[in-house]
């Protein structure tokens, strides 16, 4: 994780590097600190906690230069303290860094037994340290930088900066997004184009193992084997909305609100002309190649995954196997011809997901991913990325990420399903009128807001909740109990309802809040049933349902929340909206950080 930034500009650099450090603030909020060179002399501020107290600092101990790097930081190696904060410095170096030195601990023995002194607990000041002794032994910056890669071991984006050296940035990347900012007579540095964006739109991406050299006016770059590498220089877009919360308290509730139009654009760019089929980008996909797909992610991501396997094998009988990335890619398993392998990510840039993808490049007949950064490492290393089309999500908790990836998942079934022939073209174009319908009944979710707040502020008082659901709520069950222990810090867990007399059921005692999703479909009363039973021991639940559902088992629930009625296969997406007020509503009563909780980051780029 951490976000790190690189600043070789004609005007003061500390306020760009703040203000680069506020879109990069999603990596980590552990701590922040930038380091500037003033006519050749290095200085360096850092504050523990989030950036507001860098800037704070810096009003009163201001920096100046026009040269400097950034970082912000989520604690690997370390406590989050400020002598642990990022830049470190060894005599006339300074470094910024993402990832985790691996072997660290042999470098820093090695260090130790040559009488060196560390001031940090971190695996970054072994670096740092070695590119200074390198230096004091009569090499260059150059040489230093590249003598101390050869030796790292793990995941990294470095950016280093040296006294006297005014015009010069070295940037390394090993396992970690970093990209090169063009501007006129300057250069940036960055852990995304997103950093970036107010200072330039042309960016180069580094590839794995490449090292850069960057002044204000050149860019060199050598690959993984020393050779001199060309790479382009593109012109990205991006979202420079990303720091307004358009008039909500919280990012949150913002991304919440804007998920009609966001899903609404996200099915609009996926239909045909005459609204009847699905277009893939480019290529496509044809699933009639296909024999199976291995779907691959973490977090809420991989819940997204789970829901899109109901609608996989349901409609267009193809196996699904779904896993979490950091097992996936350790357990070696077999990836034979005729799969698809299919990456959800909203950052494109975990690093288990990329790994796992990498595993598969190679064994699996396509390289499938579904991103919302499209020019992210695991977009980039895609066979065929499809965009969620969620604009930029600023809160830890996923939430439009979600229920757009949901989007995009049901398109590809349904567009897999009439491939395959399991789906005739009317009954495709009935259900993508159905999905053009969505936005609408999301607006109506949206409205069951106080309902929602009300409930949320007697749960916000429990110690445990549970979550159930059947079917294609199952996954929703458990992305449902993850909002809530991310931002309320509540214990949740969610649980298919058939399983709740396999143990989950021995929790329930008096007012333990159970919420229960379950439209009224063919799995209704299964669910209820396991509902009665809870509510029979003393559980206070509250039931999502919609008006069906309602009048045949609302009336025991401490909460009803009716949702508008939808076809089944809309339900998850649906179903999402009161989940996630949920959420926010009981983190709101209880007064925790909404958009930033605590020990999460947004962007989880080490393992
Ligand atoms: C972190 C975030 C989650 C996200 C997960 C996967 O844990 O807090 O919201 O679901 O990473 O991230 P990705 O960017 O790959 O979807």
């Amino acid at each position: 994780m951490c976000g790190i930034v690189g600043v070789l500009g004609n005007h003061e650099a500390a306020p760009l590097l703040v203000e680069a450090l506020k879109r990069l603030e999603y990596r980590g909020y552990d701590s922040a600190g930038i380091a500037t060179l003033n006519h050749g002399t290095l200085d360096r501020r850092r504050a523990v906690g989030k950036l507001v107290n860098l800037s704070d600092l810096l009003v009163h101990e201001p920096l100046a230069g026009k040269a400097g790097i950034g970082h912000t930081r989520w604690a690997t190696h370390g406590a989050p303290n400020t002598t642990n904060a990022h830049p470190h410095r060894a005599g006339g170096v300074a470094v910024v860094h993402n990832g985790i030195i691996e072997n660290y601990r042999d470098l820093r023995a090695e260090l130790s037994a040559k009488g060196v002194e560390f001031a940090t607990e971190t695996d970054t000041e072994t670096v740092v340290l070695l590119v200074e002794q390198a230096m004091q032994a009569g090499m260059n910056a150059v040489q230093a930088v590249d003598a101390t890669l050869a030796r790292l071991e793990g995941a990294f984006a470095l950016v280093f900066l040296f006294e006297g050296q005014d015009d010069l940035l070295i940037a390394a990347r090993k396992g970690s997004p970093l990209a090169i900012g063009h501007g006129d007579g300057e250069m940036f540095v960055g852990s995304d184009a997103i950093a970036l964006s107010p200072l330039t739109d042309r960016i180069t991406y580094l590839e794995e193992g490449d090292r850069a050299v960057v002044t204000r006016t050149t860019l060199d770059i050598v690959d993984a084997n020393g050779t001199r590498a060309n790479r382009e220089v593109r012109q990205v877009h991006v979202d420079s909305a990303r720091v307004d919360k358009g008039g909500y308290k919280h990012f949150m509730m913002k991304e919440i609100m804007q998920q009609p139009t966001v899903i609404g654009e996200c099915v609009n760019a996926y239909l045909s002309e005459d609204g009847r089929d699905v277009v893939l980008p480019g290529a496509g996909v044809d699933f009639t190649r296909v024999e199976r797909m291995t779907m691959v992610a973490c977090g809420t991501a991989f819940y997204a995954c789970l829901t899109a396997k109901y609608w996989f094998e349901q409609l267009a009988r193809l196996p699904v196997e779904v896993d979490i990335a950091s097992e996936f890619r350790y357990r070696e398993p077999p990836v034979s011809p005729g799969t698809a392998a299919l990456f959800v990510s909203q950052s494109g840039e975990t690093a288990d997901t990329l790994a796992a993808l990498r595993y598969s490049t190679g064994k699996a007949d396509r390289i499938l991913s579904v991103v919302n950064v499209a020019e992210s490492s695991i977009a980039r290393e895609s066979d065929l990325a499809l965009p969620i089309h969620a604009g930029v999500e600023i809160g830890v908790a996923s939430t439009k990420a979600f229920t757009c990836q949901l989007t995009v998942l049901l398109l590809m079934a349904l567009k897999a399903a009439h491939a395959r022939g399991h789906l005739s073209d009317d009954a495709l174009a009935d259900h993508l009128s159905a999905l053009r319908g969505l936005p609408g009944h999301l607006n109506h979710a949206l409205d069951l807001a106080r309902d929602v707040d009300a409930a949320a502020r007697k749960i916000s008082e429990a110690r445990d909740v549970l979550f159930l659901g059947r079917g294609a709520m199952y996954p929703l069950a458990l992305e449902g109990a993850l909002k809530l222990k991310e931002i309320s810090y509540i214990h949740a867990e969610g649980y298919a309802s058939g399983e709740l007399k396999h143990g989950p059921i021995a929790l329930i005692e008096r007012d333990v809040p159970v919420i229960v999703m379950a439209p009224h479909d063919g799995l209704f009363d299964k669910t209820v049933s396991n509902m009665q039973e809870v509510i029979a021991r003393g559980a206070q639940v509250v039931l999502m349902t919609d008006a069906a559902g309602a009048k045949r088992a609302g009336e025991d629930c401490m909460t009803l929340l009716t949702l508008p009625e939808v076809p089944a296969l809309l339900a998850p997406i649906l179903y999402a909206i009161p989940a996630q007020l949920l959420a926010y509503y009981a983190a709101v009563a209880k007064g925790t950080d909404v958009d930033q909780p605590r020990n999460l980051a947004k962007s989880v780029t080490v393992e």
